[in-house]
């Protein structure tokens, strides 16, 4: 049977089309940098279906002129919801938390409260990992992280700090005892403990407009987002990123988002890590 003809009947979609799917592509490439390449049209399909389907469109077309002209912004964050890669998990990237405790946190030693932004932080497993690294690293110490997503979703997830047991495998035996709390007997799902959740602060930030805080941070986490953007968006959020950093101050990015395409300022460290000159403007040595 023709698949296209079974995916109109069962649920009163039209197949997305090629025009709808570049009108979409724009929208998301202008909202929020998304770069949805040549052949992502199931992948788009996919993900907006239930949304089209639920808002009582029969074409794609239809949803997308509703999106438009939602003045709310909620249809948007919805489609952004929908189309954005929220994949994380605990202690991700493993080595780059081993680089903290060993180079950053010694630089870090003389800080009080120590700050850092979690951006793009999805639902959070990479701001408790980051929480649990410095608070072992650093007993005792004010630790403040800020934590920011684009979608309103992943931030309320994150807050809660509730996951599911499957979630939590890879997450070191002490730390479990230590930093979490089961729900039930046996357990169904974890949560992360007041003392821990005290250390985070969330925020939605679109990292493709204008942000600004108050403070420049000494470390700054922005990991496995830019490699949804294409080149001249990357440029722009390093850009933005680099301005947001102390000088000396550190930037840790995906390891699949070498910056090595993109005309930025700052010094390659090691892979996905990078350092925002000093204030004289010197490279530093080593770390
Ligand atoms: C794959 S997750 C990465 C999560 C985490 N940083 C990690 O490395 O595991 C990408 C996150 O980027 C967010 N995102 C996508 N576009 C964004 C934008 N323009 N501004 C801020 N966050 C964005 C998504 O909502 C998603 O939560």
């Amino acid at each position: 049977m023709n698949h296209r003809v079974e995916a109109v009947e069962s649920d009163g979609v039209q197949p997305l089309a090629d025009r709808e799917f570049e009108q979409i592509r724009r929208l998301a490439h202008r909202t929020f940098g998304l770069d949805l390449k040549p052949g992502k049209e199931e992948l788009v399909s996919a993900r907006l279906r239930r949304l089209v389907r639920d808002g009582g469109f029969h074409t794609f077309q239809d949803y997308y002129k509703n999106v438009v002209a939602d003045r709310t912004g909620a249809a948007l964050l919805a489609m952004i919801d929908a189309l954005a890669t929220n994949h994380t998990s605990f202690l991700r990237e493993a080595d780059h938390f081993e680089f903290l405790r060993q180079t950053v946190v010694p630089v870090l030693a003389r800080r009080d409260p120590v700050e850092i932004w979690c951006a793009a932080c999805s639902t959070g497993e990479e701001v408790w990992t980051l929480a649990m690294v410095l608070n072992e690293a650093m007993p005792g110490k004010r630790i403040r992280i800020t934590a920011s997503d684009i979608s309103n979703k992943a931030l309320r997830c994150a807050e809660r700090a509730a996951y599911p047991v499957a979630r939590c495998q890879g997450v070191p035996p002490t730390w479990m005892s230590r930093y979490f709390v089961a729900d039930a007997r046996p357990a169904t799902a974890y949560r992360v403990t007041p003392a821990i959740r005290a250390l985070a602060a969330f925020r939605r930030i679109n990292l493709v407009e204008p942000y600004s805080w108050q403070r420049p941070f000494p470390v700054i986490f922005c990991r496995n987002v830019m490699i949804y953007f294409d080149s001249a968006t990357q440029e722009k959020v390093v850009a933005g990123l680099a301005s947001q950093l102390e000088p000396g101050g550190y930037l840790f990015v995906g390891h699949a988002e070498s910056l090595a395409r993109v005309s930025h300022s700052l010094e390659y460290v090691k892979p996905a890590v990078y350092r925002k000159p000093d204030r004289e403007g010197k490279w530093s040595k080593s770390s």
